[in-house]
């Protein structure tokens, strides 16, 4: 019967490759971390996983792609705190969030730095303000697109200044990234994970770090946080969750909740992201249900956020 060959289907998950949608360009801090999982996921799933970029438009477009695949556990999205921000950025989402979705568990946590152009002349975050202050609106400042991690920091550091600035939206992370090596813009405010090898390379200069808490790298840890530097209380963590569409089977979402527990113990793993200021995430957001629920209260709190910072919501 159609049960028996569905069950049948679930005892063998899985049974051809699996594939994990990431909606920012390749090279970016998303794509990063989708590889490293896919990587770590190998062993545990017993087959190939591949990455597929589907970027555009702040990462909806490669989550609608998920919303809408086949619910059998062979294609799954790789998201962050853009799966809590779009319902309050985007009037016509393509999907709903989290409803859509079935949260499969917490990746990481990443924090973000400030970096800027090379050739800015200021030195530390206090000359950075005053550039900023005598430059305001001209300010070129580069993101993933409306929703993305970099977007929102943005977003909430133009609030702090209360300064409205030129917003530069790219795919990902990656080409932003590019130019700002390049001084086509002059900043972003991008995830550790992409950061501190340019700013160990000294390819970028880094004006403060976006969490409370310093980071205990080589590169970093002698730099400020922007709340030390004066905007109290600045705050912003990227999480990474994994996601399946609503319906996937309940067989199939149990293998493969216990196949990322086992790929986010990977010392391989730990010690790459750790390298790069992540913290691997081993706590009840791991468990689908307690993720959901914490991606509910991001949703509440972002559509707050970016509420306040309307005006800058560009
Ligand atoms: C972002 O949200 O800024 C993206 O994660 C950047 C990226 O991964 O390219």
């Amino acid at each position: 019967t159609l049960l028996a060959a569905a069950s049948m289907a679930c005892a063998e998950f899985p049974e051809k490759p699996v594939t994990l949608v990431v909606p920012f360009a390749a090279g970016g801090p998303s794509d990063k971390i989708a590889r490293d999982l896919a990587e770590a996921l190998r062993k545990p799933l017993g087959q190939t996983v591949i990455v597929d970029n589907a970027a555009g438009a702040g990462g909806t477009i490669g989550s609608a792609k998920v919303a809408r695949a086949a619910p059998d556990g062979y294609t799954l999205l790789v998201h962050h705190i853009g799966m809590a921000t779009a319902p309050a950025l985007y009037r016509k989402l393509g999907y709903k969030v989290p409803d859509d979705f079935e949260t499969l568990g917490l990746i990481n946590e990443a924090p973000s730095v400030l970096i800027g152009k090379p050739s800015l002349e200021a030195r530390n975050f206090g000359e950075l303000r005053q550039w900023i202050a005598s430059n305001g609106g001209k300010v070129n400042l580069a993101h993933a697109g409306l929703g993305s991690a970099s977007h929102l920091c943005g977003l909430m550091f133009q609030s702090a200044l209360k300064t409205n600035m030129t917003p530069v939206p790219y795919k990902g992370t990656a080409p932003a990234m590019t130019d700002l090596i390049g001084g086509q813009v002059d900043l972003m405010c991008e995830q550790a994970t992409n950061a501190v090898p340019q700013i160990e390379g000294k390819k970028v200069k880094v004006y403060g770090v976006t969490s409370l808490k310093r980071l205990p790298l080589p590169s970093l840890k002698d730099t400020a946080t922007l709340s030390e530097s004066g905007l109290k209380d600045f705050d912003v963590q990227v999480w990474h969750g994994l996601y399946a569409p609503k319906g996937t089977p309940p067989a199939v979402l149990a293998k493969l909740n216990s196949a990322l527990r086992v790929a986010l113990k990977d010392p391989e793993l730990i010690k790459r992201e750790e390298a790069l200021g992540l913290t691997v995430v081993n706590d009840e957001r791991l468990e689908p249900a307690g993720h959901r629920k914490f991606i509910e209260a991001e949703k509440t709190r972002w559509s707050k956020v970016i509420k306040d910072a309307g005006e800058y919501a560009d």
